[in-house]
């Protein structure tokens, strides 16, 4: 059995899910967000250490005022109802990418980190105004004074330091590429492209692409 600590998703389809189902993309960002409460179920019965989510890309600043506000409001209102149960459940909160949001996001961002820093039954990781090629330009930036650069001298300049690399990464949504998220990270992960919409992806899904990692061969360049 291939041991299993990170789950990496780009949680893609919410748009279309609404607009076909409610004729508002919003209503499918909104609808997503039961598929992310499902999710962390399962990391914590699955003993999965790490959950980190593409939540917002710094692309996804190009989308309308309205759906972004719309995406923040959500990610406020979560943050507010759960906080207590998470740090109950000795969930911790990490955000991945440079807070830039409202002052009153960002502190609830902040607070978030510190309130849940302790605890290690399951990171989530949120990936927010997060670009793979920003991170390592930071990282580039954080190193220059070095005159020999290491491979772990870049994993530990990136915000997912002391993070281990996911072996599972799962795309929902019918689109097979990685939209800027975790390059580096993702050099020997297994990657899961899959055709539901995210609010579609279910607990079956899951247990599915598990059960398939568990059988994969890994070799990492041996035989
Ligand atoms: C991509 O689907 C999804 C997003 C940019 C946002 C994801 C947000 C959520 C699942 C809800 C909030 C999450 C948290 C963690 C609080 P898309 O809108 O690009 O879908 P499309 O490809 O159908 O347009």
């Amino acid at each position: 059995m291939n041991p299993l600590k990170h789950m990496a998703i780009i949680m893609d389809g919410n748009g279309r899910w609404g607009l076909k189902h409610k004729n508002s993309r919003n209503s499918g960002h909104k609808e997503g967000l039961k598929t992310v409460e499902m999710v962390i179920k399962f990391c914590i019965k699955k003993h999965i250490k790490f959950l980190t989510l593409y939540a917002f890309s710094t692309e996804n600043w190009k989308r309308p005022i309205k759906e972004r506000n719309y995406l923040f409001n959500l990610l406020e209102f979560f943050l507010k109802e759960k906080l207590e149960k998470f740090n109950n459940e000795k969930i911790k909160i990490k955000i991945l990418g440079e807070k830039n949001f409202s002052k009153k996001l960002n502190n609830l961002l902040d607070f978030a980190e510190i309130k849940t820093r302790k605890n290690t039954k399951l990171q989530i990781n949120l990936a927010l105004n997060y670009g793979s090629k920003k991170e390592i330009a930071c990282a580039f930036k954080k190193l220059n004074k070095k005159k020999k650069i290491s491979e772990n001298d870049i994993s530990n300049s990136l915000f997912t330091k002391n993070i281990p690399d996911p072996e599972i990464l799962i795309r929902t949504g019918n689109t097979q590429r990685l939209s800027n998220f975790l390059l580096w990270q993702i050099a020997y992960t297994e990657i899961f492209f899959e055709k539901k919409l995210w609010p579609d992806f279910k607990i079956e899904d899951l247990n599915r692409i598990v059960k398939k990692f568990s059988n994969i061969k890994r070799n990492f360049g041996n035989i």
